[in-house]
């Protein structure tokens, strides 16, 4: 930020709460601020004040009223970088001292907000605590606030944006960054691999009415000496072979836009800064920032984003040589903040449907490795016990228990190992025998429900390995087990499970890939998986184009009283999970149904009255799957079908209503399969008039048994 009027310290601790405010429906369990001066009114000038609590923005915002008595909230500012964050906990669970910014030492020299995993950070944590850094939190992301106090005090000389470029060349995984430190006031660097970061320009008119093209061109070798010599220390440095510090330049498409192009390092700067006003945004959602503006900079991969005396400077930490010339340009959102909230989504359980492509995304995010490595930290360190046992345990209820159906079969192909599938409930009712070789993941989108977590007190003292599948970090069930594996799908506000059942089934394929890592026998087959992992999200997005003939389909049958869904195999699982979404929804009778069953007694209300829906899909028990349909049509059945694109035309001859879906691997299908049924679902309660997000007699986690 470079005021034109001094800004009270007041005012922008209310620019930062605010976009907090935003920002919070991606994550809420705990909050923070940096903003600059102690958190003594003594001296303002020479350090950090740091404020961080667990709980909601509000909470933090609270915290913030009680403590301005201690802060000087009067102070003026001509040049001011504070940072903030809300967390949606994925290591650690949220307390106040696991909440961002995070520090590098008790005097707040540099700070970090994160958004994102790092999965070497075990590696580096290590090492910095032999070289004498204490830890205060259990996150991730200390280990970066660490390491840059670590280079910093090891390299002196180093620019601010130096020591980040160093400090982000050692992390793996994916990240969000900003840093600010009392060693550098006025300054804020950021960078960002994997997840989304954008710079938000607020400036005075002259600038406002110009769009920038902003090009780069190829600059010197960055520090690749100092790189080396950390790699000579330790092991876990890698350094690129190719570190490019890439310039850019920035010019007004008409030329009038006051700026300097001043060398090959930098960019934005007002000739006459008298004249200049500017504020940078940088921020993971535009969300946070389409209120102060709407001409935002969206960094790519590697870009690191230099505020300096109201200057912005990008430049690029490149791991592979650029090919040719790059281009940033400052584009003008067209969005409201409503849009951006909402979407043009009614409700969140539509809004949390069509965000799957992302959260699948987010999911997989630093753990398929381009290497076709799956890696998966949070159940690292007892990989070999859990490779060792001789019975994995799967125990949840609702949504979360289908996920385990779904994933069974290839649990079973890749670990040859017996799979059991429990509903909570009942397991504990039958208290099942469990025996110290066996391992048991309890997998609950929540993290809370009751009757999972008591299975889990269950099995823990019977000497079982146990595993947490959440998206709740910090949850009973992640606090409790020995080891977890986070689904990473974000908040999910919807009452009826949609993204967090599809992150589920990946999370589970993940672990069934890492248990069968070292098999060669199954190379060609996780190789297919992977690849099909990796074309997910288009396939994801392929699918929600069928809405419109959803809602069509939905049209026809709201007022129905029942609903058969039929599948079998790897698809059974998406019958299971259609039904419960459309029972959750619109309270209309649904029923899913294995079709090897059919013969066995539904077949027995099929007629032409009775409205039904298969999946039929070419996979192994494809022949089967026709065999059911055959059985249904002879007895006047019409059913809606559900199909991917390579089962042949003829074999679906004469039904009125077919959703295709892409083909993919037979274990990830299930994922593209349920999806129509998740907006059929949603259809019928819309149509009903039923409160999607909110279904009568239901709650979102039931902590009661
Ligand atoms: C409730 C919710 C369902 C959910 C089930 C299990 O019934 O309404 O959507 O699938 O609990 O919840 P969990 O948090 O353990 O996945």
């Amino acid at each position: 930020l470079n005021f034109l009027t001094p800004k009270k310290r007041s005012e922008i601790v209310d620019i930062l709460v605010q976009g907090l405010q935003r920002m919070e429906y991606r994550g809420y369990d705990s909050a923070g601020i940096a903003i600059d001066g102690s958190n003594e009114i003594e001296s303002p000038h020479s350090s950090v004040a740091l404020l961080r609590k667990a709980g909601k923005v509000s909470v933090l915002s609270d915290f913030i009223k009680e403590s301005s008595s201690d802060l000087d909230m009067d102070m003026e500012y001509n040049i001011h970088c504070g940072i903030a964050h809300t967390r949606w906990a994925t290591h650690g669970s949220p307390r106040d001292v696991n909440s961002h910014p995070h520090r590098s030492n008790d005097k707040n020299e540099f700070l970090v907000v994160h958004n994102g995993i790092i999965t070497n950070y075990r590696e580096i944590k290590e090492y910095l605590e032999k070289k004498g850094h204490k830890f205060e939190s259990e996150t991730d992301t200390e280990v970066i606030a660490k390491l840059a106090q670590h280079i910093h005090d090891r390299y002196p000389d180093f620019s601010f944006r130096q020591l980040v470029e160093t400090v982000i060349q050692q992390l793996e995984g994916a990240f969000a960054l900003a840093f600010k430190s009392s060693r550098f006031p006025g300054q804020l660097v950021a960078s960002r691999r994997g997840s989304p970061l954008l710079v938000g320009i607020k400036s005075n008119s002259r600038l406002q009415t110009n769009h920038f093209p902003v090009s780069f061109s190829k600059g010197r070798r960055f520090m690749s000496n100092h790189a080396t010599h950390l790699r000579d220390e330790t092991s876990f440095v890698e350094t690129p072979n190719n570190i490019l510090d890439l310039s850019i330049a920035v010019r007004s498409s008409n030329g009038s836009a006051k700026m300097e192009i001043s060398d090959s390092t930098t960019a934005v700067r007002p000739f006459d800064s008298d004249d200049w006003e500017v504020e940078y945004f940088v921020a993971s959602d535009a969300a946070a920032i389409i209120e102060h503006t709407k001409q935002v900079l969206f960094l790519e991969d590697d870009d690191v984003a230099f505020v300096e005396d109201g200057a912005l400077t990008i430049h690029r930490i490149s791991r592979h040589a650029d090919n040719g010339e790059q281009k940033r340009e400052v584009k003008l959102l067209e969005m409201e903040l409503q849009e951006i909230m909402k979407g043009s989504f009614k409700t969140y359980m539509q809004k949390e449907i069509f965000e799957q492509p992302d959260s699948v995304v987010n999911t997989m995010r630093g753990r398929v490795l381009p290497s076709g490595q799956v890696v998966l930290g949070g159940i690292k360190e007892y990989l070999p016990d859990i490779k060792r046992c001789r019975r994995l345990i799967m125990v949840a209820c609702g949504t979360s228990y289908h996920s385990a159906i779904a994933c069974r079969q290839i649990l079973e192909e890749l670990s040859e190992l017996p799979v059991v599938v429990e509903l909570a409930s009942d397991f504990l009712d039958r208290e099942t025998p469990i025996f110290r070789d066996d391992v048991c993941l309890f997998i609950s989108q929540s993290g809370e429900t009751a009757d999972t977590l008591l299975a889990l007190r269950y099995c823990k003292p019977r000497g079982a390995l146990t595993i947490g599948v959440t998206n709740t970090v910090g949850s009973s069930i992640c606090r409790e087990s020995h080891c977890g594996i986070h689904i990473n799908a974000g908040p999910e506000i919807g009452v009826a499970s949609t993204k967090a059942y599809t992150s589920q089934i990946l999370s589970l394929l993940m672990f069934a890939l890492t248990l069968s890592d070292d098999r060669i026998s199954m190379a060609k087959r996780r190789e297919e998986i992977i690849d099909a992992l990796n074309d997910l999200p288009e396939l994801i997005r392929e699918v929600l184009q069928l809405d419109e003939k959803v809602l069509d389909i939905a049209k026809q049958i709201y007022k129905e009283k029942s609903l058969l869904i039929m599948g079998r195999g790897l698809n059974f699982a998406t019958c299971l999970e259609g039904a419960l979404k459309i029972k959750e929804l619109s309270y209309m009778h649904c029923e899913g149904i294995m079709s090897g069953e059919l013969k066995h007694g539904p077949l027995a209300m099929v007629d032409e009255f009775l409205s039904i829906c298969m999946v039929v899909c070419n996979d192994r028990v494809y022949k089967k799957s026709l065999n059911a349909l055959q059985q249904v049509v002879a007895r006047k059945g019409a059913p809606i079908i559900i199909a991917d694109c390579t089962v042949p035309e003829g074999d679906l001859a004469g039904m009125k209503h077919i959703l295709r879906v892409p083909k993919t691997v037979d274990c990830v299908q299930n994922i593209l399969t349920v999806i129509p049924l998740q907006l059929l679902s949603y259809h019928i309660a819309e149509l009903n008039g039923a409160n999607v997000d909110r279904p009568r007699n239901l709650a979102k986690s039931v902590t009661v048994e």
